[in-house]
Parts: C-alpha cells; structure tokens; sequence
C-alpha cells in the first residue's frame, strides 16, 4: 500500500485559476491536504478564501488547474467524469448552506433516493440513520414543515445514506441562528465521535472551527495550521 492509499483524500499542490478579462486569479496555490478516516476536520478561513472551491474539488464537483488529488490511492483529476460521479454517489456525502432538499418528497424519501441512485437501498440503514439524526419520528413529513436545524439533519441523514468514507461539509451551519447552529454541531462531533463518520467541514467562523480534530486555515490560497498564522 502507498502512501495515498492510506488516506481517504489526498491532495497534492492542487491550483486553482480563473481567467478573468482582467488576468489571471489565484484562488489555490499548491494546497497539500491529507485527510484520515475518523478525522473531523475543518478548514477555516475568510470569506472568498477559497473554501468552497478547495471542497468542490476534493469532492470531484470541479477540477484543479494543476496538482492532483487522490480518493483512497486513485488520482481524480484523471477519471472519467462517469466514474467520477460514481465516486461522488457511492463513497462521497455532501451537506451544504442551504439543504437542497426536495421539497415534494417526504424526508424519509429524501434519505432513501441517492440510495436508489447507487442501487444500494437497504431500509434497515435508512431507519438507522434517520435515528442517528433524531428524524425517525418526522420520516413521514415534508421538508416545508420543518425547520431549518431540522432541515439540515435531513441533509445529513442523506449524505450518510450510502455509507460514504467521508462527508464534505459546506458552511453546514450559515443559514442557521446560534443556537441551532450549535445543536448541529454538537450532532456533527457526536456522528464522528461515537459512530466513527468522517467528515471534513469549512467554515468562515473561527469559534466554530476550534471544535474539531484538527483545523487547518486556508490563507493567501495555501493550507496551514492556524499557530503558523498567528505566530508570522
Ligand atoms: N467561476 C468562477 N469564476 C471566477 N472567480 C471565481 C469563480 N468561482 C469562485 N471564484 C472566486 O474565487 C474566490 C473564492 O471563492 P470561494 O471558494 O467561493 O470562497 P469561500 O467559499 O472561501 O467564500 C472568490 O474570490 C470568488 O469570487
Ligand atoms: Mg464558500
């Protein structure tokens, strides 16, 4: 076994530009990431760091300019966007801002549907994770008659229906209010603890982002651990 095998991601010297009229924008420039499972990790920064590219492109949603990133050994930048999306719908979950769910299925049907995606539909899982995500009483409502901290334990319930290796978190908590926002957190980091999940979470909130197993600060398009910032 390599190196990049042992890790579920992996990403080495990963670039992203974008050419505006106006030249060229370095958004990541040579981000080196290792992520382990059980980890619960964030990566924290300022607004328009570059967060969410640095997630689109570990998840396979987007491609880097240059560098590479390795999903359990295997190089992403050089699949098949068929297998690509088959990594995304059978190893990867996904939870961001703003939920997305389907509004005229019931929750317990939004949890089972990427399931169907997959062709691994398995009941038994689907009532386990909506018991993980405190919804299995609430499986037979719409998402409109929920609130947003419930809405967003759908999301997560969702993104672990397949039993992914690791579920990518965008700002999961930006459109709640404090409270809520803490309660997920807390079910987030109980998910990790006790069931093992791995998740790798942004966030623009520092308070946030000390909760993890690790954070790291996404600074000037490279990755580091917060003391090198503060002590520069
Ligand atoms: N498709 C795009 N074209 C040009 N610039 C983009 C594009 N997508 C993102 N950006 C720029 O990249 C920077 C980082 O964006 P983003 O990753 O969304 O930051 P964050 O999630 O940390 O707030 C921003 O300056 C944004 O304007
Ligand atoms: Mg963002």
């Amino acid at each position: 076994m390599n190196n990049h095998e042992a890790m579920i991601l992996s990403a080495r010297d990963v670039r992203k530009d974008y050419d505006m009229p106006t030249g060229t924008l370095e958004i990541l420039r040579g981000v080196n990431i290792d992520v382990r499972s059980g980890e619960m990790l964030f990566v924290n920064g300022k607004s328009g760091s570059g967060k969410s590219t640095l997630l689109h492109l570990l998840g396979g949603l987007d491609r880097p300019t240059g560098g590479t990133i390795f999903f359990k050994g295997r190089d992403m930048t050089r699949m098949s966007e068929r297998d690509l999306a088959r990594v995304r719908s059978n190893s990867l979950g996904f939870v961001f801002q703003f939920y997305h769910l389907l509004p005229e299925l019931t929750v317990y049907e939004n949890v089972l549907l990427p399931t169907l995606l997959a062709k691994k539909k398995d009941p038994a899982w689907i009532k386990e994770v909506l018991k993980r995500v405190k919804l299995w009483n609430r499986r037979t409502h719409f998402p409109p008659e929920l609130s947003g901290g419930e809405q967003q334990r759908v999301a997560i319930a969702r993104a672990l229906a397949n039993s992914p290796d690791i579920v990518l978190c965008d700002e999961p908590t930006g459109n709640l209010d404090e409270e809520t926002a803490a309660s997920i957190m807390s079910l987030l980091t109980e998910l990790n603890r006790n069931e093992g999940h791995s998740f790798i979470i942004v966030t623009h909130d520092e308070e946030l982002a000390k909760t993890g197993t690790r954070t790291l600060r996404l600074h000037e398009g490279q990755l580091m651990p917060p003391e090198k910032i503060f002590n520069s």
